[in-house]
């Protein structure tokens, strides 16, 4: 049952009425907007559900809100679900109360149904989610996990919605990257360490490689931007020191100090990168004996080799990327991440000519010194799709992807769970992928925040390089089952098997949750001291929240499956128990609204706040000892909420345990 969406029409009855009765001078197209004002009441005392819209429309009305409210309320058909509502309060609230009888039946029916009494959608898309997609042949860090979680939890939820869902990990595996590791493979590589390992030599290879490149960059443009800080201090210097802050030569001041500030930025970046390679005996030494060639230049052309197809270069990729591969493989097992498609940007490599033709014919893009561009209404920069040197971007491979997923799978919406780095990136796309055709496919670009250190940073070790996944996700379970086992693995009540079980839940989880609980467009802070507490808004308290429910009825010796089928109805005495119930039915519209904002964040909060209710309930309730005219009521109460709490962390990609 979902109250809200059943309320909503009967508000979209009551309006339609009133502009029928030429009350409201109102088109049809104008409700759906007004609806979404229909929401739960922020305080329980005024019932359940509050319509805010009276007071905007109002004023579209330019009628007193009050009696657009009261002319609303005379319409309001709300039989058999809510109580007759009373007077609007305030400024033209109509607040609502779902009735005890209809709650009760509503409750017995979730028990008794497989879906807890969230119905599927009505109308069923095809939803691409592309997600994940790191860039392969570096090592995988944190930042990666954003993407592969996000990604993973609103494709359960969208699934579970009823909706067709088709994943797909856009892996990076056609990039530069690519080149710095075949110029490092021709040059420096280690043959038995490839054996051994391949993704450690290749990642070697690449970090090596990066940090040559880097370093010959900056002995290029170090020159320029040391010539450019002078100009701006120079004309810092000219402005008159008695200046008053209006005049207008002071009004110049503020914009040079951010460019000297940006540029002297910039300078010390390129100053790094050259100590970096100096410092370091092994890579000063290949920058003397390559000195006459431009490295960062050689890394290029490496790339485009491969991109012409060069039979050398083409079968030494091919021979990198099984170990790429299986890597990523490695850490999706240990997330329980699993893909449908797993369609890199090679794979879209022999489409970006006919992309970029195609663009030009329908007279969409344009040579624009040699580079071939889509000028775009609004945007300041081109949307470039191929480089003067005849290189295809980031940005054709992406056009040739949409193209390819409209004509092999046709969804409705695609969501890409990308870095809000890229943001224009994705605006630009989507504005040109509507030009060139595909105008009635909804993309979304599901963006998200930085994961920080405690000190407010991009998330760093102490040796200054990015998290290794893996070894993150190994801490975090040895953190877990110190946890579980309470500090003494021997004391504890579990077996080996058990406890190392729990604490892959939970250590696994914390890191996902620690995550989903975040609003996702925020930077969030990675802290595994608070990601591994048992209380709060953890994945721990809610799998502790699950285990606490699972206990009662294996003391109870309870058959649940019995109970399910034998509830029939389900009478809410105490309000405690009215109050836990309420919450447990908002089920299908939390999910209802992950979908809208592409944010699992709402469903944990709601998860946290349903577990807190739960608590309430139970520590004030008997339910094993209570009377035996409420027990099952408050065992039929039990079922729902631990099958709630299980289906909703599971739905986020976190496991449960049945003990903890
Ligand atoms: N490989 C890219 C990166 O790591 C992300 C790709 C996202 N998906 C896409 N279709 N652009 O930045």
């Amino acid at each position: 049952m979902n109250f809200r969406g059943a309320l909503r029409k009967i508000f979209r009855a009551a309006l339609e009425l009133a502009i029928a009765d030429k009350v409201f001078d109102l088109r049809a197209d104008e409700i759906s907007e007004l609806l979404s004002g229909v929401i739960q009441t922020h305080d329980e005392r005024f019932g359940d559900y509050t319509a805010t819209f009276a007071m905007s429309l109002a004023k579209r009305l330019a009628l007193p809100p009050r009696r657009v409210a009261a002319e609303v309320i005379k319409r309001l058909d709300v039989t058999g679900l809510f109580d007759p509502p009373g007077d609007p309060v305030g400024p033209g609230f109509i607040n609502l109360r779902v009735s005890d009888a209809a709650l009760e039946s509503a409750v017995a029916r979730a028990v008794g149904d497989s879906r807890m009494g969230v119905a599927a959608v009505e109308q069923k898309l095809r939803i691409v989610l592309d997600y994940s997609s790191p860039n392969v042949a570096k090592p995988m860090h944190v930042g990666h996990i954003r993407s592969t979680v996000i990604g993973d939890a609103l494709h359960r939820i969208l699934r579970f919605r009823g909706h067709e869902t088709i994943t797909d990990n856009h892996l990076g595996d056609w990039g530069t990257q690519f080149g710095m590791i075949l110029w490092g493979w021709k040059h420096f590589r280690n043959e038995q360490a490839f054996e051994s390992n391949p993704t450690v030599e290749l990642g070697r290879l690449y970090r090596m490689v990066r940090k040559l490149v880097d370093a010959s960059t900056a002995v290029r443009e170090l020159p320029h931007t040391l010539a450019a800080i002078e100009k701006v201090a120079a004309a810092l210097a000219e402005l008159p020191p008695d200046a008053r802050e209006t005049s207008r030569e002071e009004s110049k001041r503020p914009a040079l100090n951010r460019e000297h500030a940006v540029l002297s930025e910039a300078s010390s970046q390129w100053k790094k990168a050259i100590v970096d390679v100096e410092s370091d005996p092994v890579l000063a030494r290949i920058v003397r004996d390559h000195q006459h060639e431009h490295i960062d230049q050689q890394v290029l052309a490496e790339t485009a080799k491969l991109h012409r197809g060069d039979p050398e270069s083409v079968s030494l990729w091919e021979s990198f990327m099984p170990a790429c591969r299986r890597e990523i493989e490695r850490v999706y097992e240990r997330l329980d991440v699993t893909f449908d498609h797993t369609l890199g940007e090679s794979f879209y490599h022999g489409m970006l000519p006919g992309v970029v033709s195609d663009l030009l014919e329908k007279g969409l893009a344009q040579e624009s010194r040699g580079a071939i561009c889509v000028f775009l209404d609004g945007f300041a920069s081109p949307f470039v799709v191929r480089k003067a040197d005849g290189a295809f971007l980031y940005s054709t491979t992406d056009l040739a992807t949409i193209q390819w997923r409209m004509e092999n799978w046709k969804p409705n919406r695609i969501l890409y769970v990308v870095d809000h780095r890229q943001g224009l990136h994705f605006q630009q796309l989507f504005a040109t992928a509507r030009a060139w055709g595909f105008d009635a496919i909804d993309l979304r670009h599901v963006e998200f925040g930085t994961v920080l250190g405690d000190d407010g940073r991009p998330f760093k070790t102490r040796s200054g390089d990015t998290v290794g996944l893996e070894s993150l996700l190994d801490e975090a379970v040895r953190r877990a089952a110190a946890v579980v086992a309470n500090g003494d693995p021997n004391k504890s009540c579990f077996s080996q098997e058990e406890q190392s079980r729990i604490a892959h839940a939970v250590g696994i989880g914390a890191i996902k949750y620690a995550d989903l609980s975040q609003n996702r467009t925020s930077d969030y802070v990675f802290s595994f001291d608070k990601m591994l507490q048992l209380s709060g808004n953890t994945a721990a308290y809610m799998q502790y929240a699950v285990a606490r429910v699972e206990g009662i009825f294996q003391k109870g010796e309870i058959d649940r499956t019995l109970l399910r089928s034998e509830t029939q109805s389900v009478r809410l005495a105490d309000p405690l128990e009215r109050r836990l119930a309420m919450g447990l039915l908002r089920f299908s519209e939390i999910l209802e609204d992950v979908e809208a904002d592409s944010r699992p964040s709402g469903l944990s909060t709601w998860l946290f706040d349903t577990a807190g209710r739960f608590s309430t309930f139970y520590d004030a309730l008997s339910v094993l000892k209570a009377e035996e005219n409420e027990r099952p009521h408050r065992l039929a109460l039990c079922d729902l909420t631990g099958r709630i709490l299980r289906s909703g962390l599971e739905l986020l990609g976190i496991r449960v345990v049945d003990k903890m």
